[in-house]
C-alpha cells in the first residue's frame, strides 16, 4: 500500500449511496474511512470501518483520528450521513428536530472541522456534502421544512467554506440529489416518486457517486452546488 493513495472519509457508509460511494473510491484505490452506526468491519486493509453516530461529536473524534492513525492523511470527506422525515411543519416533534438536526447539521460540523484541520496541514483537500434538490424547489404534497432547514444550511455552508479555504488549497461542494433508488424508498413507491421528476424517473445511486467522483477530480471547481435531480430544481 502506497502512501501516496488518496484518502477518504465516507459518513452513512452502511448502506444506499455512502456504500456505493465506498466501493468506487476504492476502485479508483482510495484508502476509506468509512462510518454509520450499523457498519461492520472489513476485510479490505485499504478500509477501515469505525461504527458510531455521527450525531455525536465523539463519533467524528474517533474516526478522523483512527484515520489518521491507519493511514496518515484526509484527502477528501464525503459527508453523505442523512435522515428525512417528511411531515407537515406542525407535526414535526422535539425528537424530529433533534433527530434530523442531529444527523444532518451536527453530523456535518464535526468531522468537517476535525477533518479541514488535517487537509489544512497539507494545504489540500476536498469536502463534498450530499444536501437535497427539494431545498430549491419546495414540493406541494412532500412536507420537507426540516430538510431545507438543515440541507439547506450545508448548502449555504458549503459556499462559505468554499471561500474561506480557497486559497488554503481545500474545496467544498455539494451534491443536491432528486429522489433516488436507495434504501430509503420502498420499491412500491418508485412510481409516484418517479413522476415528480421532469425526466419521468427517479435516479440511480449510481447518479450520486458520479457526480461525487467528478467533483473529486474537479480542481477548478469549488462552491458549487450540483443538482443530480432528473431536471427538478430547473423547473417543472
Ligand atoms: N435517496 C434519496 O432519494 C435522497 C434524496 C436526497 C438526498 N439524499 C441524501 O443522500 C444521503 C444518503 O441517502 P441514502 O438514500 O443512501 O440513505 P439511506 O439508504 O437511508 O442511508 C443513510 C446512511 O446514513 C447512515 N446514518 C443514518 N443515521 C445515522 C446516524 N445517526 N449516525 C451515523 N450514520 C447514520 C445510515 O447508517 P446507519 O443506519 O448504519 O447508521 C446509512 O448508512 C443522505 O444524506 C440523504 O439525505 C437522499
Amino acid at each position: 500500500m502506497s502512501a501516496s493513495q488518496k484518502v477518504v472519509v465516507v459518513t452513512g457508509a452502511s448502506q444506499g449511496i455512502g456504500a456505493e460511494t465506498v466501493k468506487a473510491f476504492r476502485k479508483l484505490d482510495y484508502r476509506i474511512v468509512a462510518t454509520a452506526r450499523s457498519i461492520k468491519p472489513s476485510d479490505d486493509p485499504g478500509i477501515l470501518t469505525v461504527a458510531g453516530d455521527i450525531a455525536d461529536p465523539a463519533t467524528a473524534h474517533r474516526v478522523i483520528t483512527e484515520g489518521v492513525a491507519r493511514f496518515g492523511r484526509i484527502d477528501t470527506l464525503i459527508n453523505n450521513a442523512g435522515i428525512f422525515i417528511a411531515k407537515p411543519f406542525t407535526g414535526y416533534t422535539a425528537e424530529d428536530y433533534a433527530a434530523m438536526t442531529g444527523v444532518n447539521l451536527n453530523g456535518f460540523f464535526y468531522i468537517t472541522q476535525l477533518a479541514i484541520a488535517e487537509m489544512e496541514k497539507n494545504r489540500s483537500g476536498h469536502v463534498v456534502s450530499i444536501t437535497t434538490s427539494l431545498v430549491d424547489h419546495a414540493i406541494d404534497g412532500v412536507p420537507s421544512v426540516l430538510a431545507s432547514l438543515t440541507k439547506g444550511g450545508l448548502n449555504a455552508a458549503t459556499k462559505s467554506l468554499a471561500i474561506e479555504y480557497a486559497e488554503r488549497g481545500i474545496r467544498a461542494n455539494a451534491v443536491a440529489p432528486g429522489i433516488m433508488k436507495s434504501p430509503m424508498h420502498a420499491p412500491e413507491t418508485h412510481a409516484a416518486l418517479g413522476a415528480l421528476h421532469p425526466v419521468g424517473h427517479m435516479g440511480e445511486m449510481s447518479d450520486i457517486v458520479n457526480a461525487i467522483l467528478y467533483l473529486d477530480a474537479a480542481p477548478f471547481v469549488t462552491g458549487e452546488i450540483l443538482h443530480v435531480d432528473g431536471g427538478q430544481s430547473a423547473g417543472h
